[in-house]
């Protein structure tokens, strides 16, 4: 009896992300052909990274925003990077769609030691668009998986056990179904009802690399059905004649249907550089300063904005326990000979009351006053606040500010830099963070990583906005908290609205 062993292919030098992927001259999945542009535009590439390392597999697009993979697949991982609309991993294509993620949900009773109901979904933070090169596949119904039915399995795997790469081009190719009965033949009880098996002519099938990609039939019409999720093969190899191993896709068609829209795992906030930004210009965002927070325990770094001649508005974490705060204004770079750079210091600032460190991040949003009105220059100029229009998911907005640009690097930044993110949808950013969210705060997502990290902290987040008198940019939010994944995750960004706390900001200036 052969063992099955998981199809699950991990990333060494030899899979690596789109754009440094290695040469490679294979030309399939075992015994397949390369697939046409657009033949399957619901195929994901998915790139997983975990704790031990990164893996490689495939997926099926069946909904804007959610593709069906294996349980393997998504089973730990921190994070997930999609590819969709291209055949190719490495070429450069310009249907290639790239989207970050890390929610998933893996079915309960997943186990990774038998393989039994090896199935799980990625889910992307904003449906995306379908083209003629994405498109979601209609998954099977009971009753539409039976012996002796033609399957097509596509994927990148590996096309011969001697070639441990990927290929660059999607590979498919024509398998029959068997029952199981005829599976167990191979692989005894190993074979559960939740799974089906395949074969080829002669040794076609899948390989390592191919797990989570899908074999499809044809349905009543002709149309294309998701029947089953690769899965497993034999311990003898990919080029053997033995049948390969798939995950049932009717039978967990229920599983998937009853799905809340979002299952996913609560993070921690922890409190928040900006990842994936831009270099800004010398007077670009005249309201950003950079704040040296002064206590006992050390000394902080932080950004604030400058709102009128006398005060500036911040994160009550960077005024919080403050013996001396020193702020400098005017400059890009924090350090310099810069002649428009102006450095005041002030001990005098204000937090939101019901701001509580040991309680978490709420209230996170204080104003500091300096005790000498600024002169205003191009490079010294307040930011409009008293904004209430609605900050709907997919606004764009931008931050700026000193922070890190890498997990890795934990050192500030000399050159100011900004983000453009979107506003996301806060039913779904509390389906990351739980309670710890509130409705005085609001998350933004990157297309891929993009957003603060530390040392932004503070710094406030701007949008366009329209009145009567024309365009104009405003703060909405103040930057404050990221998740517990690290700044380069793709988990949303926290921010305190500053619209929650207009007539705070108004009694505060006012009386002091
Ligand atoms: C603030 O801290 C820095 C670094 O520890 C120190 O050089 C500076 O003198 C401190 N300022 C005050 C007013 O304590
Ligand atoms: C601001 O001051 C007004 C009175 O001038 C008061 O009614 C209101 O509650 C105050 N708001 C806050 C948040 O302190």
């Amino acid at each position: 009896m052969s063992k099955i062993v998981a199809v699950l292919l991990i990333c060494t030098s030899l899979c690596v992300f789109v754009n440094t992927f290695p040469q490679n001259q294979g030309t399939r999945i075992i015994g397949g052909e390369v697939a046409p542009a657009g033949q399957f535009p619901w195929q994901a590439a998915i790139y997983v990274t975990t704790a031990d390392g990164q893996y490689f597999c495939g997926g099926a697009l069946v909904a804007p925003d959610w593709v069906l993979t294996a349980a393997q697949c998504v089973y730990n991982a921190i994070q997930f990077t999609i590819q969709l609309g291209s055949n190719s991993l490495k070429t450069s294509d310009e249907n290639r769609l790239i989207v970050s993620t890390s929610l998933y949900t893996v079915h309960p009773d997943y186990n990774p030691q038998t393989l039994e109901h090896d199935i799980g979904l990625i889910k992307f933070h904003m449906p995306i668009t379908y083209t003629d090169y994405v498109q979601k596949i209609n998954m099977a119904n009971m009753g539409q998986i039976f012996d002796g039915i033609g399957v097509t399995a596509s994927g990148w795997g590996q096309t011969s056990d001697d070639n441990a790469e990927l290929t660059d081009e999607l590979n498919f190719v024509n398998l029959v179904i068997i029952s199981n009965t005829e599976c167990q033949i191979t692989y005894g009880s190993q074979v559960k009802s939740g799974m089906v098996c395949a074969v080829g002519n002669y040794n076609e099938g899948i390989c390592l690399g191919d797990t989570g990609s899908p074999i499809i039939k044809p349905g009543i019409k002709g149309e294309p059905l998701h029947v089953g999720i690769a899965s497993f093969m034999s311990l003898n190899g990919c080029e053997t004649a033995e049948p390969t191993g798939y995950t049932r896709t009717d039978v967990y068609h229920p599983w998937i249907s009853n799905l809340p829209r979002v299952t996913l795992d609560k993070k921690t906030i922890k409190n928040a550089r900006i990842i994936g930004g831009q270099v800004a210009s010398p007077g670009q965002f005249p309201w950003q300063v950079a704040i040296y927070k002064n206590t006992t325990d050390g000394r902080f770094f932080c950004g604030g904005a400058i709102i009128n001649e006398q005060w500036i508005l911040t994160a009550a974490q960077c005024v919080y326990a403050a013996t001396q705060l020193t702020i400098q204004l005017g400059s890009n770079q924090l350090q310099g000979s810069d002649d428009g750079r102006v450095t005041i210091t002030s001990s005098t600032y204000f937090y939101e009351p019901r701001f509580d460190p040991t309680l978490g991040v709420a209230h996170d949003i204080a104003l500091i006053k300096i005790e000498e009105p600024l002169t205003f220059t191009d490079y010294v100029q307040p930011i409009g606040w008293a904004y209430i229009g609605r900050l709907y998911p997919g606004k764009v907005v931008t931050a700026s500010g000193w922070g890190q640009v890498s997990d890795a690097d934990s050192t500030l930044e000399n050159d100011l830099s900004y983000v453009e993110m979107t506003v996301f949808d806060q039913i779904e950013c509390q389906a990351y963070y739980g309670s710890q969210l509130e409705d005085t705060m609001i998350c933004t997502v990157g297309t891929t990583n993009q957003g603060t990290c530390y040392g932004d902290i503070g710094g406030v987040l701007v949008t366009k906005a329209l009145d009567w008198l024309g365009d104009f940019t405003v703060a909405v939010a103040i930057s404050s908290w990221m998740s517990q994944n690290g700044c380069e995750s793709s988990d949303p960004k926290g921010f305190t609205r500053i619209d929650a706390y207009i007539s705070w900001i108004v009694n505060t200036t006012r009386d002091n």
